[in-house]
């Protein structure tokens, strides 16, 4: 493992109501307790129940994310969060460029790093997604793609500590697919190479998750392998026992 945290971080998606919250919550805080202070352990719950999580973790190690925020600080955008509301409630982070807000809110790269850069600006640290599609793996071009993204995702002004990468193939999210350790080495070998090229910082230094059907069984050979810092989780999340297995994985 490159960087010297490790993220755990669950993407609970549209999921979840206050009841459910609590007792996945209750158990994640207790599981986050007993990890060393290396292991950063977040959740994302929908923006609904951004608060009450938020105040649930207050004093724990566990720490709360948004899913998205608009790339403006405020103004008439009916139906969108900004980035100081999910700040006010108790975000310290927030997922950006998410494969599913590029593909069904036609999210573009360029409007990803202009919301990457509303959260920096507001002191949350974007989590910025990229990855390829199936067709394109097959095409030979993941890559091509995965480097496109990243150069026009990451925004210039970005520093050290500001913003976290995760690799999410789209082909292995919700699809019970994982790629292999093989594919994920050099795929975040590539990923380092090309953002500390882009932001002139030294890799070591930059975290990249690897996210796509992440379980309990296989996450701690996830976890190490060489370039990855972390693992973003979806459907695992919601399940307590399993996302607290995720968790536990990352002891050293
Ligand atoms: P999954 O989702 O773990 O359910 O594949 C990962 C993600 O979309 O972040």
């Amino acid at each position: 493992m490159g960087h010297t945290k490790t993220y755990i971080v669950g993407n609970w998606k549209m999921h979840g109501d206050a009841a459910s919250a609590r007792t996945l919550v209750e158990a994640v805080v207790v599981q986050a307790s007993k990890m060393p202070a290396s292991v950063e352990v977040v959740v994302c719950p929908p923006a609904t129940l951004a608060r009450d999580v938020a105040s649930q973790v207050a004093g724990s190690r566990v720490r709360v994310g948004g899913q998205d925020c608009h790339d403006q600080a405020d103004g008439a955008f009916t139906g969108d969060v900004s980035a100081a509301m999910l700040k006010d409630v108790g975000c310290g982070y927030v997922i950006i460029g998410h494969s599913e807000r590029r593909s069904l809110h036609k999210e573009t790269s360029e409007l990803v790093r202009k919301k990457a850069l509303r959260a920096i600006k507001t002191r949350l640290i974007p989590i910025i997604c990229i990855g390829e599609t199936r067709d394109e793996r097959v095409a030979g071009k993941a890559y091509e793609v995965v480097g496109g993204q990243l150069w026009d995702s990451i925004p210039e002004e970005t520093q050290e500590a500001d913003f976290i990468l995760a690799y999410e193939p789209v082909w292995a999210i919700g699809s019970g697919l994982t790629a292999t350790t093989d594919d994920i080495r050099d795929m975040h070998t590539y990923i380092l190479g090309e953002a500390a090229k882009k932001t002139g910082l030294a890799t070591g230094s930059i975290p990249v998750l690897y996210g796509g059907s992440v379980k309990a069984a296989g996450a701690r050979e996830i976890l190490t392998t060489d370039g990855v810092s972390g693992v973003l989780v979806g459907g695992a999340s919601l399940k307590a026992e399993e996302f607290c297995n995720i968790v536990a994985s990352a002891a050293s």
